[in-house]
């Protein structure tokens, strides 16, 4: 299982780094590679209540790559760090399969120095589902969820939930959906669909716009159609009156415009 997972790793790194150009240059000179190896081990430990010895691990680690993942947290297959450098994960996060987290990335507590002793072993840190793509520098705090496939642009701060796949930037973070929904469902180097990404509240409008313009459109032919229908009413109605001046009986022609305009 334990080797099965590192295969796997390594395969997400060559998948999705562009720069990655062979198994043994993941493995000889990824410093994220080498923070979830370091993980898998003090996470094995930590669950075996080995805390002390947990932590150790897990502080080494820190020291050969500047990543930090604390050996409670919970990381699913795939997990890739690029670059790494800087990347805090704290204690009681969650991290589903196939995420990938870029350098200077935090998944923190809101305010874990305020009364401190009463945060031990509550759940203080987010959650990611599965690929999920946190972008350099971006700040992830609290007990929030991201929902599967979001992605967060570089430096954003999020402290609310995110659906499934939303895009997110700026701080507060606040989502911008990719315009084609399949791209964002595909994982894309850096987290950049080619497409880019409108805000949803434009394209809302914009399909408004739209449905505004269709009906538009449809109130003028029935205005068309209606103006047509009368006028050939008012004819009928017009020539009607001329029979009957010419000696018909009113009742007949009556009946026959009304019959007329039910036709
Ligand atoms: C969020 C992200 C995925 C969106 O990429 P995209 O889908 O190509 O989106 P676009 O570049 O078209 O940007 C859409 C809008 O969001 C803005 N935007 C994009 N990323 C942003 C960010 N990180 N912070 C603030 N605004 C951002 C753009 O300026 C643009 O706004 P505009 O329409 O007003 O001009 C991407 O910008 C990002 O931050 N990726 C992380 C990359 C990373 O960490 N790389 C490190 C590699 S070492």
């Amino acid at each position: 299982m334990f080797f099965k997972r590192i295969q796997e790793d390594i395969d997400s790194f060559m998948a999705r780094d562009p720069a990655a150009r062979s198994r043994l240059e993941v493995v000889l000179c990824y410093p994220g590679f080498h923070a979830i190896i370091f993980y898998r081990l003090s996470s094995a430990l930590w669950r075996r209540r080995l805390r002390l010895l947990a932590r150790l691990i897990s502080q080494f680690a820190r020291l050969l790559t500047a990543i930090e993942i604390h050996p409670g947290a919970t990381i699913g297959a795939r997990f890739v760090i690029d670059h790494g450098f800087g990347v805090v994960i704290g204690e009681t996060s969650e991290i589903g399969d196939d995420v990938t987290l870029y350098q200077g990335v935090t998944l923190g507590g809101i305010a874990p120095s305020v009364d401190s002793h009463t945060q031990v072993d509550i759940k203080r840190h987010p959650t990611l589902r599965n690929g999920v793509i946190v972008g350099a520098g971006a700040q992830v705090l609290g007990p929030i969820t991201i929902g599967e496939g979001a992605r967060i642009g570089a430096n954003a701060v999020v402290s609310r939930d995110l659906p499934k796949g939303v895009t997110a930037v700026g701080i507060p973070a606040h989502p911008v959906m990719p315009r084609d929904r399949m791209a964002a469902q595909r994982f894309v180097a850096y987290g950049t669909p080619a497409e880019g990404c409108p805000d949803p509240v434009l394209a809302t409008i914009e399909t408004m716009r739209a449905q505004m313009s269709a009906l538009q459109n449809r109130i003028g032919e029935l205005e068309a159609r209606l103006c047509e229908a009368g006028s050939s009413a008012d004819d009928d109605a017009r020539d009607l009156r001329a029979d009957a001046h010419d000696g018909i009986p009113m009742s007949t022609p009556m009946a026959a415009v009304g019959d007329h305009r039910r036709r």
